[in-house]
């Protein structure tokens, strides 16, 4: 199975990624690195850990990282979530403790131990913790095997504001210092998450589900909708953390280029904005694979067969 580290900030979003981790036998989830984000750390530590127990893990060691990105204060997005930042059915409070020390610690440690080249970091909020690392500790760079990350935009622009999307708006010093690091990067943009859109007939086949994670995913994805349809405009939602997961699943189900992205930290109405060189118009070096495309109704079919077995 690949070894992953899921870095997180949940989020409904976050919550479906994990559960897809969770339930899929061609990967092993070494741990959860909680990130301030969607809501502050208290909470995504929180409901990191209510998952894990809805998923009937709650043995999965979840650990509480950064609680405000390196350099600026922490914009949140309770206006997207909700004020629990995972509102939609009501789950019990988690009963399974925080791992104890920091994430930052974890990622270090489990990265020095384990094989070079074996563990996958997936994070799917802002990357503080991920940069800290790095800072910390920049030996592990040449160990991570690669880094499957949410975040971003280019064609389809911004989500927080009209240059840059959410994760990569709250610290883009963090991923700066990550879209630097050489490491190998698979970047999930707006770009193709708005290509997979949490429809009627998908939400209402995570329902027909008839189980508690179904009904759980169920309503996550109403909740999420409700707010998505009247900004976007579209048939349903994007639903942008699963992709990370689906892509170790199934590459095969979506298309993108290598290319250079460079993160804007200056700009005054830019800042956080991904200025990907999708037309290879300079001579920078590519840095990342950037997908643009999905099979949206492949993806579905996975998660929603995925989910089944929880
Ligand atoms: C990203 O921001 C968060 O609100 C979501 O969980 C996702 O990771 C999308 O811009
Ligand atoms: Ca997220």
């Amino acid at each position: 199975a690949q070894k992953i580290i899921i870095d997180t900030d949940p989020g409904q979003d976050d919550a479906v990624a994990i559960l897809l981790a969770l339930a899929s036998p061609e990967i092993e989830v070494l741990g959860l690195t909680c990130v301030a984000g969607n809501v502050p750390l208290a909470l995504t530590a929180k409901n990191a850990r209510i998952i894990c127990e809805l998923a009937g893990r709650p043995d999965l060691p979840v650990y509480a990282g950064c609680d405000r990105p390196l350099k600026r204060d922490l914009v949140t997005a309770e206006h997207v979530h909700g004020k629990t930042g995972l509102d939609g059915i009501a789950l019990p409070d988690p009963t399974m403790p925080l791992a104890e020390g920091h994430a930052v610690d974890f990622l270090i440690e489990t990265l020095r131990r384990e094989p070079a080249g074996s563990v996958t970091l997936c994070p799917i909020g802002p990357l503080t913790n991920i940069a800290t690392a790095l800072h910390r500790a920049p030996e592990i760079a040449g160990r991570i095997r690669q880094i499957v990350l949410m975040g971003g935009a280019y064609f389809q622009v911004g989500n927080i504001t009209p240059a840059a999307e959410f994760n990569i708006y709250v610290d883009p010093e963090a991923a700066d210092i990550v879209f630097r690091s050489g490491i190998p990067l698979v970047v999930m943009p707006l770009d193709v998450t708005h290509k997979a859109l949490t429809t009627r007939p998908r939400i209402e086949a995570f329902r027909a589900l008839g189980t508690r994670v179904g009904e759980a995913v169920a309503s996550w994805t109403d909740f999420f909708e409700r707010f998505d349809m009247e900004k976007y405009g579209s048939e349903g939602a994007p639903l942008h953390d699963p992709c990370t997961i689906a892509w170790l699943l199934r590459p095969d189900l979506f298309a993108g280029r290598e290319i250079n992205v460079e993160i804007e930290l200056h700009g005054q109405y830019t800042a956080g904005m991904t200025v990907a060189d999708w037309w290879r118009v300079t001579k920078r070096a590519p840095n990342a694979l950037f997908i643009r495309d999905v099979d949206a109704d492949g993806f579905y079919a996975l998660l929603t067969e995925r989910l089944a077995r929880l």
